[in-house]
């Protein structure tokens, strides 16, 4: 079972997309839990309205009991929640609190790898305490940069933050960038590709579309050209982790 954590400390990059798309391509294939650690809960909402917190992260936080919801055979979703903010203010006082997902994980170790190949997780866009539980436990932290420079300096920072969280936590997670909402027929998007040529951690890029911009996933629509750019990049993905 490999984990997979998808952050940038940047708004609106492309993470719930990448997040969303990846697992819908993954479950194609293979068992796949997904969970939604942004408040925002647009990951869930893709796939329904859940409040009962027995569903969601909150509970598996605060209790470490949560009931996974079934969306297929082989994929289940831990829900985001409203409350995740007040959440994470009442995680403030625990001690070991970054270590609570990573707990979790562990205590139910066997079911879960029994149960799932891959583990993926949508993050919010920061470096807080939910965040922290994910990346510290992650195989592979997947950054997303849309084509701006505000957008290339998250991803930096976001290397330095993975390294130090590993040298404090002794994790292991390793981390892959992909560029998102690329033009190659504009500056903005020609400039980021070539910044991120120099980084070994590149994977490669999604193209700026308005089917991807649909909240509906791109391996249940009929656009064959844009269903291989994707699988190609997913397929470097599973590589990796
Ligand atoms: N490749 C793409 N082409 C066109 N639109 C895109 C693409 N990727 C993402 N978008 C759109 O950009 C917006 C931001 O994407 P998304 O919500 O995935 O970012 P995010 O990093 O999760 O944001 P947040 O930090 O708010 O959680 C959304 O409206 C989404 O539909
Ligand atoms: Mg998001």
């Amino acid at each position: 079972m490999k984990i997979i954590t998808v952050n940038v400390n940047k708004g609106g990059a492309g993470k719930t997309t990448l997040a969303f798309n990846l697992a819908e391509y993954l479950k194609t294939n293979h068992r796949v839990l997904l969970l939604d650690f942004d408040d925002s809960t647009n990951l869930t909402n893709r796939y329904g309205h859940y409040t009962n917190l027995n569903n969601t992260v909150v509970n598996l936080f605060e209790n470490g009991d949560v009931s996974p919801i079934k969306l297929a055979d082989n994929f289940d979703l831990i829900a985001g929640h409203s409350s995740v903010e007040q959440l994470k203010e009442r995680l403030n006082s625990r001690r070991r609190r970054e270590y609570i997902f990573g707990k979790w994980l562990a205590l139910n170790e066997e079911e879960l790898s029994e149960k799932y190949d891959y583990i993926v997780i949508d993050t919010e866009n920061d470096e807080g305490i939910l965040t922290q539980n994910a990346l510290i436990v992650s195989d592979l932290v997947l950054g997303v940069a849309e084509a701006s420079k505000d957008s290339f300096l998250a991803l930096v920072a976001l290397k330095k933050f993975v390294q130090e969280l590993n040298d404090d936590f002794n994790s292991e997670a390793k981390l892959a960038l992909i560029a998102n909402k690329i033009n190659l027929s504009e500056n903005a998007s020609k400039d980021l590709l070539a910044e991120l040529q120099g980084y070994p951690e590149y994977l490669g890029y999604l193209p700026r579309r308005t089917k991807i911009a649909d909240d509906k996933a791109v391996f249940s629509t009929t656009d064959e050209v844009l269903k291989e750019q994707l699988r190609a990049i997913f397929e470097k993905v599973i590589e990796v982790v």
